[in-house]
């Protein structure tokens, strides 16, 4: 949650510090976006120049253009979604000292927040806002009374905080010095030249350079324009890892989108095409490089546990039925949050598979932990370089989806289904379950299916008619089997986070289990039908639920494979999907429900990119 962003460079005060910071943070709006803030550290003065504003970015660069700020030398800001205090202006970050010479901005819960106000209040600290973050503000700058070091001050303050946090710190006396510290928080370092940049995530300066250091947990990095320097909360020296992005800077633009979410899904047939690039030797074998796990550990795993969260969950959900079909591997997938708090069943045998956009999902990072701590082994299929869960995980399969700018996810999700395939079909090379023709079949499948992803985007103009028609809908349900049940649990939520609409997915199967009782005159229901050349008495399953819907007034919305006409007597409308072997069907089957969903939203007036209440990386439990 909460986007940071720290410059230091300009040796002569000039514009560049708020120009970098405010350019991050439109880039990090989408980790939250109820308030931002900005504090400059001038040349010479005794205080430092800040702006915040409740509301999106817009709202504080309306501000700075009404007032403008004087030069600086050093600079943060902050995007935040709120935890402790409401979105106001006052609660907005940075926070400051009382005699306004230090500010910090944090990202994270101060858990013991509440002793420390009240230390503060008792040495007669009057503190102006709600929030946990102003109380680090007050220690550091106690600390920093008595060991006039900034450095040493925040790492004093580091150790006696409990909870999670990313805190920059910048002080008057120290104009080209910018102080970070992170605990089970993001923050990555970005390297410039003659200047140097920290952000919760590379987008916050990849405008800039593509040079990053990654940091580890519980350390403090300092930054000034020529030097880095990273210790441990004790002051102990680390070397940080090097490493480069490869995400290009306009890749996180619009690129002529009305929206980041439109653009997105444009890039699907890239994403998977760039996710699958690369993966194979001369011979063709699958050879995944970024794995790093010994092949003996991966014989010998018994039972495969995905854990993610939200849409992460479903590419999981899917990653199951392909992964067990051709591996033989029981695979169980758990909401990353549910896995950790119920004692699972994790042994040395256990390959744990953590499916994260972001990297920095706390709820799947802590479960990656305690996968680890129980002796499993865990691959990431991660999207972001340089974040926490691939650092701590065993191995990591990176999706090459490029950066996601949109709250609400598009793209990650079929590079992430993308990811598990290969290592499903990895695994079936492996362990040999499946014939390497059967395998170079299925990669043959997989390396046409963007193609197919752009032939439905590119013709969903039905769709989107459709979709635009239905903007003052109530409810839509969302039914699917096999692999089409995860599609329709993901169009239920693209449709209940964009439009903020109710919808539900469910398995096609249960609904004369009980759902079936929420069919009346009219209902909207979409229904992801499995292709006819599969298992034949999956496709007919399906169309005996359509027909049980359209008996009850259900208006039918299907997905169907092109050429399907058993589906036509009974759909209200129909979107065809091209042709693909069953398995991998979710890659173009989900693309018109992510098209309804940004589309009717739209219609209503709303910001698809920046959905209310939401931030893209929940880095809090
Ligand atoms: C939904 C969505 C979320 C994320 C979830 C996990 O559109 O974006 O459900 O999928 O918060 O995020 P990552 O993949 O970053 O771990």
């Amino acid at each position: 949650m909460c986007g940071i962003v720290g410059y230091v460079g300009a040796q002569q005060a000039n514009g560049r510090p708020l120009e970098v910071v405010m350019g991050g943070l439109k880039r990090l709006e989408y980790r939250g976006y109820d308030s931002a803030g900005v504090a400059l550290v001038p040349q010479e003065g005794r205080a430092l120049a800040t702006a915040k504003k409740a509301g999106k970015l817009a709202n504080l660069a309306a501000e700075l253009e009404a007032t403008p700020l004087p030069a600086a030398t050093a600079a943060i800001g902050h995007t935040r979604w709120a935890t402790h205090g409401a979105p106001t202006d006052v609660n907005a970050h940075p926070h400051l000292s009382e005699d306004g010479a230090l500010a910090v901005i944090h990202n994270g819960i101060i858990e013991n927040f509440a002793e420390l106000r009240a230390e503060l209040e008792a040495a007669g600290v009057t503190l102006t806002s709600e929030t946990d973050t102003e109380v680090v503000a007050h220690l550091v700058a106690a600390a920093y009374a008595t060991t006039p070091d900034l450095t040493e001050a925040l790492r004093s303050v580091a150790r006696r905080l409990h909870g999670t946090f990313t805190l920059l710190a910048v002080h008057v006396d120290a104009p080209d010095v910018v102080v970070g510290a992170r605990h089970d928080s993001p923050l990555v370092v970005g390297l410039g030249d003659g200047e140097n940049y920290l952000g919760s995530d590379v987008a916050a300066f990849i405008a800039h350079t593509r040079e990053a250091l990654e940091l580890g947990q519980d350390q403090v990095v300092t930054i000034t324009p020529t030097t880095v320097s990273v210790t441990d909360f004790d002051g102990n020296p680390v070397e940080a890892r090097r490493f480069t992005v490869d995400w290009d800077a306009a890749a996180a633009e619009k690129g002529g989108f009305g929206s980041f979410m439109d653009k997105e899904i444009h890039d699907q047939p890239h994403a998977v095409a760039d996710t699958l690039l690369g993966r194979t030797d001369t011979t063709g074998r699958l050879v995944l490089d970024d794995l790093r796990v010994d092949e003996a550990v991966l014989r010998q795993v018994d039972k495969i546990i995905v854990i993610a969260c939200g849409t992460a969950a479903y590419a999981g959900q899917v990653a199951k039925y392909a992964i067990e079909h051709w591996c033989r591997i029981p695979v169980e997938v758990e909401l990353a949050h549910e896995f950790r708090y119920r004692d699972p069943i994790v042994n040395s045998k256990t390959l744990v598979v953590a499916v994260s956009q972001s990297g920095e999902t706390m709820d799947t990072l802590m479960a990656v932990r305690h996968a680890r701590e129980q002796g499993a082994t865990v691959l990431a299929i991660v999207n972001t370089h340089g974040s926490t869960i691939p650092r701590e995980s065993d191995a990591v399969l990176y999706t090459h989806a490029g950066p996601e700018v949109a709250v609400a996810s598009t793209k990650a999700f079929l590079a992430q289904i993308t990811a598990a395939y290969l290592l499903g079909l990895y695994l079936a090379q492996l362990r040999g379950t499946k014939f390497p023709d059967e395998i170079a079949e299925m990669l043959d499948a997989l390396r046409e299916l963007p193609e197919k992803i752009q032939a439905v985007i590119d013709g969903a103009g039905h769709v989107r008619e459709v979709a635009r028609s239905m903007a003052d809908v109530a409810s839509v349900l969302f039914l699917g089997r096999h692999v089409g049940y995860p599609v329709a649990m993901e169009g239920a939520l693209k449709l209940k986070e964009l439009a903020y609409i109710h919808a539900e997915g469910f398995a096609a199967g249960e609904l004369k289990h009980g759902p079936i009782a929420l069919i009346e005159e009219g209902q909207a229901v979409f229904i992801i039908v499995p292709s006819p050349r599969g298992r034949d008495s999956l496709h007919s399953k399906v169309i005996s639920n359509i027909q049980e819907i359209r008996a009850r007034g259900a208006r039918t919305l299907v997905i169907a494979e092109e050429g399907d006409s058993d589906v036509l007597p009974f759909a209200d409308e129909v979107f065809y999907v091209p042709q693909t072997p069953v398995l991998l069907a979710p890659l173009v089957s989900v693309v018109p429900l992510q098209i309804f969903a940004m589309e009717l939203a739209t219609a209503k007036g709303l910001d698809v990119d920046q959905p209310r209440n939401l931030a893209k990386s929940v880095t809090v439990e």
